[in-house]
This record gives C-alpha cells, sequence and structure tokens, in this order.
C-alpha cells in the first residue's frame, strides 16, 4: 500500500501560503541564500498526525534532528508537542523551547557519558538504548549519581524499508537497535530489571526514513508487538511502545502528507492491545514546509550543458550530494521561454556541489531568484561552513508575521573561535 498525500494542487507553484511575491520580498531583505519556513502549515501537519493517531493512547515526539530551530520547536511545543533527540545538544535546544523533559525521548547509538548524565539529571521521559554496553554504562551511571530512568530497548527487526541505503535503520546490517534473532534483546529486557535504578518502560523500533510505502511499517510494527507480547507472557511489564519516524513526503512538492491511512493501520495492529504508542515523526512535520530561496550568480553555457550557477551550495542542503535526493526547484521571476536542461549549481569548489542535475528550467538570468522547495527537513540542520561559507539565515512566517530566526553570521564570526599560535 503507497502513503496517501492530500492533493492540493493550488500549491503550485506558490508553495502554500509563501507565494512569489513573499518569498522575493523576504530575499530582497534577508539576502539570499535564506531558509523560508510556513509555520501554520509545519502546525497544520503536526495537528494532522496528532489526529490521524488519537485513537489510541500516544504521544508524538517531534525528531528535532529535521529541523532544530528552538522557534520551531517553541511551535510545535504550543500544540503539545514531545521531542525525540540523538545528543546532548538537542536536549538542550528542546529544553529551551520549553518542552517537558518528560515529553524527552532520548535516542541513538553512541551516547556518552556527559549526554547520558545530562538527560538523567534533566529527568528525561524515556533513553532508548541500543546495546548491552550502552545498558550497563547508563545503570552503573544512575546508580553512581542516585538518577533513576525509564529505559526502552530499541530493537532491530530486520525489515528493509525500501529507502535509500544512507537512511535505512531496520536491517540487522545497520549499526541499529538489538536484534531479535540471537536471544539479545529478551535477555537485555530481562537485564533492565536487575538494576535498582532503572525501569524497563518498553520497546522502540525505527526503520528509516522517507519511507514511501507502510508495508515496511506494518511489517515492522508487527514484529515489534509479537516480541512484545513474547515479554508479557514471560511476565514483564511492557507499556510503551514507540513506533518511530520515517513517513515519507512529496517531494514533487505537490501534495502535503496525509496520515490517515497510516493512522489506520497503526489502529488495526495496536488497538485494544494495552500499550501507550510513541511516535518519532521529524520530516513529515516540517518537509514540504521550507523553502531555500537562492539568487542566481551567472548562466553558463558548457560544451555540451548548461549550468546554472547559484549562490547556495552544498553547504546549504547537502541532500542532492549527499543522498541524490530530489528537490523540486522554481523560478520566482516569470519571464517566459526556457533555458533547456541545466545543472543547478553552487559556488563550491567541488563537481559535487550540485542542488539538481539536467534539470528542464524555465529561462533564467543572473539575479533571478529560485525557491528550492520542500527543505524544511534534514536542511538547514545539516549546514556546513565548507569554504568557509556562513550559513543561510533562516526565517520563519507565521501567522501573517515574519521572524528572523537565525541570522547569518559573519566570516568573522566564523574564524573567531580558531586560535592562531603564530600571530
Ligand atoms: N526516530 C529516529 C530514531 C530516527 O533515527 C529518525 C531519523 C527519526 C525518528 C525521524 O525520522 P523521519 O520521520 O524524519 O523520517 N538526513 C536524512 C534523514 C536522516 C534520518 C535520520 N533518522 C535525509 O536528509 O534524508
Amino acid at each position: 500500500m503507497a502513503l496517501s498525500h492530500t492533493n492540493t494542487p493550488e500549491i503550485i507553484p506558490d508553495h502554500g501560503m509563501l507565494d512569489s511575491g513573499t518569498l522575493i520580498n523576504l530575499a530582497d531583505q534577508y539576502k539570499t541564500p535564506l531558509y523560508v519556513y510556513d509555520g501554520d502549515q509545519i502546525l497544520e501537519n503536526f495537528k494532522a498526525f496528532q489526529k490521524a493517531v488519537s485513537n489510541l493512547e500516544s504521544k508524538v515526539h517531534f525528531a528535532v534532528k529535521a529541523n532544530s530551530s528552538v522557534a520551531i520547536l517553541s511551535l510545535l511545543s504550543t500544540a503539545g508537542a514531545g521531542a525525540d533527540i540523538v545528543s546532548g545538544g538537542e536536549l538542550q535546544r528542546a529544553l529551551n523551547a520549553n518542552i517537558n523533559p518528560d515529553k524527552i525521548i532520548f535516542s541513538g547509538v553512541g551516547k556518552t557519558d556527559n549526554e547520558l548524565l545530562l538527560a538523567m539529571h534533566h529527568g528525561v521521559g524515556q533513553i532508548n538504548i541500543e546495546s548491552g554496553a550502552e545498558l550497563d554504562r547508563i545503570a552503573a551511571l544512575a546508580a553512581s549519581n542516585n538518577f533513576e530512568c525509564s529505559i526502552a530497548l530499541r530493537i532491530n527487526v530486520d525489515v528493509d524499508p525500501g529507502s535509500h541505503e544512507k537512511i535505512s535503520t531496520g536491517q540487522n546490517s545497520t549499526k541499529f537497535g538489538i536484534a531479535l534473532t540471537n536471544g539479545q534483546a529478551e535477555s537485555y529486557y530481562e537485564r533492565i530489571s536487575s538494576y535498582p535504578n532503572l525501569t524497563p518502560s518498553g520497546l522502540a523500533v525505527h526503520i528509516g526514513s522517507q519511507l514511501t510505502n507502510l508495508a515496511p511499517f506494518e511489517t515492522a510494527y508487527n514484529e515489534l508487538v509479537g516480541f512484545a507480547e513474547h515479554l508479557r507472557g514471560k511476565g514483564f511489564a511492557v507499556p510503551y511502545l514507540d513506533l518511530g519516524g520515517g513517513f515519507g513526503i512529496d517531494y514533487e512538492g505537490i501534495t502535503h502528507p496525509d496520515f490517515t491511512k497510516y493512522g489506520k493501520m497503526v489502529e488495526r495492529i495496536f488497538k485494544n492491545k494495552g500499550f501507550k504508542l510513541g511516535f518519532e515523526p521529524g520530516r513529515s512535520i516540517v518537509g514540504n514546509c521550507g523553502n531555500l530561496v537562492t539568487k542566481v550568480i551567472y548562466v553558463k553555457q558548457g560544451i555540451d550543458k548548461r549550468f546554472v550557477i547559484i549562490d547556495a551550495a552544498m553547504n546549504d542542503l547537502i541532500r542532492p550530494t549527499l543522498y541524490d535526493a530530489f528537490h523540486r526547484i522554481d523560478s520566482l521571476t516569470e519571464r517566459g521561454g526556457d533555458t533547456g536542461n541545466a545543472d543547478i549549481v553552487g559556488p563550491i569548489c567541488e563537481t559535487g556541489d550540485y542542488l539538481a542535475r539536467n534539470r528542464h528550467m524555465p529561462f533564467v538570468e543572473a539575479g533571478d531568484y529560485l525557491a528550492v522547495r520542500s527543505v524544511g527537513a534534514y536542511g538547514a540542520v545539516m549546514m556546513s561552513n565548507y569554504n568557509t561559507r556562513p550559513e543561510a539565515s533562516e526565517v520563519l512566517c507565521y501567522e501573517g508575521m515574519v521572524h528572523l530566526i537565525r541570522p547569518r553570521r559573519t566570516i568573522e564570526d566564523l574564524i573567531k573561535m580558531e586560535i592562531n599560535p603564530f600571530l
């Protein structure tokens, strides 16, 4: 079964509330490259997710890694969002955004002592552990610091999510989760209860990201519920099941996510089984709510192709380079005619620095603004300063107001943290 999306074709070409004129004005004011988010759409997506799973006892923890802007986290917290975090830094952001620690789940394969201590100090709701070594380490830290903590086991159900290899986490060949097949998961669950400061709170699963089909979710959730019931049969308490994130979006930019079928599938599997459920959606909440506005610097005619050279680059949006990801790119200035097929490339000195290849583009000239669509998730969070380029600034539009939520740093800002022992 494929994922469904509500068809709202009117968002083309103006992408929701953020029409071309608005984006051009913002680009003039804040300069490019510039991330512009639609806060109203973010809340709408979040509430739609909540609604889709509201027939079950459930909590929705936004996956902070998708977009960790404190302004956006704050906005989501007004709708009751908890947070799924994977580092001490993300914990700090969630707390800054006033998300109650009790609604925070700490995931990840390599949490350090400092991060675990910080999480326990703030009393996060649940820590998902991914190895026996991590379990023993948390137990030791909790005991020596007198912390108490709820622990869930992230299990590996060995399911191929059918997504890009680099964002697939469900198979045994990946570093994620604890295998079900060799008895490890069961023995670790038992071991949690043997530690006086730890309480077993349940199980977690997350098989990958940008899933465009419900079938792998369904297989994984059936495995999860089967194992949870097996543990219960052995007398263990398994109050809580964390179903992870992964719901994919339409990168053609035509439709918004529709979680209804997903919610129904979850209901079919978990209804009346007596589990509380948690969800960790990231991309599907913010992905289609962001534009990266960029300016054309030059149009260059090569031997056998054209290059549209823009002021955004792989340091601003690495997804095309890293995952061959497709993002729609629209010109915000209508000129008529076309450029033909072109590579849309940034100024960085690498052939891998492109936002699109062989893309049919309308006629564009130096100085025109383009909007790279659906960059609200895993866009700004993955920026770097490669080639000593300051990160793009970020603007949030919400209820008719424009908020600059992250100004661009200066080159001076970038250099000042360095120490030169020779001057
Ligand atoms: N929970 C866990 C444990 C995760 O590892 C992830 C994503 C999520 C939830 C949220 O998944 P979502 O709903 O956003 O699919 N940088 C990549 C995506 C990496 C996803 C990592 N984990 C990209 O740009 O596609």
